[in-house]
C-alpha cells in the first residue's frame, strides 16, 4: 500500500467488518511501528460495546503489557478510585489507550515507561479510531496529553484545556484531564492531592454530562 510506505499506519492491519475481539486478534500482528518488537502483546480496550464513556490512556504499562489488559497497574488503581468517587462504574465504561504496545527502556532489571513519539501515536491511531467507531460513545475522556493529542492535534495542552468540552467527529463530546500516572509522579503530597482533586472533579463533570445525555 503506498500510504503505508510514506506514513506507516495500522490501517492495513484493520480487519474487515471489525468487532472488538477481532481487533484484539488482528492487532497482535501489527507491525506499523517498531513498538511491537519489545512488547509482550498488543493491549486494546476493555468494556461494553455501546459504552457511553470511552477513556483513553497513553499506552499499556509494565503490568498491562504482561496481563494483556489496560489500566490494571498503579495508574489503573488511581483511575478506579476516582471513578468510584465520581460515581461512574468502571464496568460500564470502555477503557483503552492511544498506543497499543508498551514502549519501555531497561533500567537495571526494570522496564521503565518511555513516551511514544507523535509518529508512533499516529501509526497506531487506526486501532483507536476503529474502537471508537464500534463503541460509539457519548463522551470521550482523554487521560493525558498523548491521548488528547492523538485525537485533537499536537498543540493540545492539558494544562490549558483540562475539563473543557469539545465536539468531535467520533463522539458528541470529548474532554481531557490528567493522566493518572502524572498524578502519581507529582513531586510532593500536596501537589498530588491537588491534582487528584482536579482529576476527580473532571470525572464528576463527565458523570454530569452522561446524565445530561441520558446515559447514566
Ligand atoms: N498507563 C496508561 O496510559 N495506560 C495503561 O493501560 C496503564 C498505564
Ligand atoms: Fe501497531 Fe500500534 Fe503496536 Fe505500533 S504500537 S505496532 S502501530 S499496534
Amino acid at each position: 500500500m503506498p500510504r503505508a510506505a510514506t506514513h506507516p499506519s495500522a490501517l492495513e492491519f484493520i480487519p474487515e467488518r471489525p468487532t472488538i475481539p477481532k481487533l484484539w486478534e488482528a492487532a497482535q500482528g501489527c507491525t506499523a511501528c517498531d513498538l511491537y518488537k519489545k512488547a509482550t502483546q498488543a493491549v486494546l480496550g476493555v468494556g461494553p460495546k455501546g459504552a457511553a464513556a470511552f477513556f483513553i490512556g497513553e499506552q499499556p504499562g509494565d503490568q498491562e503489557d504482561l496481563a494483556g489488559k489496560p489500566f490494571v497497574g498503579p495508574a489503573g488503581r488511581v483511575l478506579d478510585e476516582a471513578l468510584v468517587e465520581a460515581g461512574i462504574p468502571r464496568e460500564e465504561v470502555y477503557v483503552t489507550n492511544a498506543v497499543k504496545h508498551f514502549k519501555w527502556e531497561p533500567r537495571g532489571k526494570k522496564r521503565i515507561h518511555a513516551r511514544p513519539t507523535m509518529g508512533e501515536v499516529k501509526a497506531c491511531r487506526p486501532w483507536l479510531e476503529t474502537e471508537l467507531a464500534i463503541v460509539k460513545p457519548q463522551v470521550i475522556v482523554c487521560l493525558g496529553a498523548t491521548a488528547a493529542q492523538s485525537l485533537m492535534g499536537s498543540k493540545f495542552k492539558i494544562t490549558v484545556e483540562r475539563g473543557k468540552l469539545f465536539e468531535t467527529p467520533w463522539a458528541p463530546w470529548l474532554t481531557a484531564t490528567y493522566h493518572p500516572s502524572a498524578i502519581l509522579r507529582m513531586p510532593d503530597e500536596e501537589a498530588r492531592h491537588a491534582a487528584r482533586a482536579l482529576f476527580v472533579a473532571d470525572l464528576i463533570g463527565v458523570a454530569q454530562r452522561l446524565r445530561a445525555v441520558g446515559a447514566a
